[in-house]
């Protein structure tokens, strides 16, 4: 499977021929600047939660690629409002199947409202079991709830966010992957802005010294998984 890194916690994976896209959030970021929006191609688009770092390029890029867009029931029904007509509503606790593999729904603590402050339900992490099983935790503080995620699936890498602030920092997340029992992580939500900005040898060195690895791709890259 191919991961492809597009900044912040915008990610595709590829797998079985489909694209997944996570949390578009593209066009705002500066550091994302060399990547065009216009060129992402997407089958389905999973978006954790609401806030506009999340779901910033979700209505452009469902519109013009058609993907089906996974998500809350509350996103769902302010994507319908956008003339997005082709959305999966789920909600925490709740799997799916799809072509590409199931989808599960698991807790993240954190908020979610959408960028007009419409509520967005609640905020979610999301496990794939498929080719390879992989989690997405999206914006969320270290919780023991993620100790399911492994009776849930076996998971060859998670994504995890690691820029402290808002989120889990790279030490919760280091903490987070044994809870999970994964030792790659793909780091994201770090360095887009001042608040979450962190020293990236330092959070490496820090898995390092657990047994774990802690991959931070450049944006615009892609790594097979
Ligand atoms: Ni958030
Ligand atoms: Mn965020």
């Amino acid at each position: 499977m191919k991961f492809t890194y597009y900044g912040h916690s915008c990610f595709a994976v590829e797998t079985k021929g489909v694209r997944l896209l996570f949390d578009p959030f593209i066009s705002p970021n500066e550091l994302a600047k060399a990547i065009d929006v216009e060129q992402i191609e997407a089958d389905y688009i999973l978006v954790s939660h609401g806030h506009a770092d999340h779901i910033a390029d979700c209505v452009q890029i469902a519109r013009r690629t058609g993907a089906t867009v996974i998500c809350s029931w509350e996103i769902h029904e302010w994507l319908q409002k956008q003339g997005v007509t082709n959305t999966h509503p789920m909600n925490t606790g709740g799997k799916k199947s799809f072509d590409f593999g199931t989808v599960k729904c698991v807790v993240a603590q954190h908020s979610s409202s959408l960028p007009d402050g419409t509520y967005g339900g609640n905020p979610m992490g999301f496990v794939i079991i498929g080719e390879r099983h992989f989690y997405y935790s999206g914006d969320t503080a270290l919780t023991m709830d993620m100790q399911l995620v492994p009776q849930h699936a076996q998971t060859a890498f998670c994504v995890l966010p690691i820029g402290d602030n808002f989120t889990m920092g790279y030490e919760d997340a280091a903490r987070a992957a044994h809870m999970i029992q994964c030792n790659k992580i793909i780091g994201v939500h770090y360095n887009t802005f001042p608040y979450i900005a962190i020293d990236t040898e330092i959070a490496i060195k820090h898995f390092e010294k657990t047994g774990l690895e802690l991959l931070l791709p450049e944006i615009g890259a892609t790594i097979d998984v």
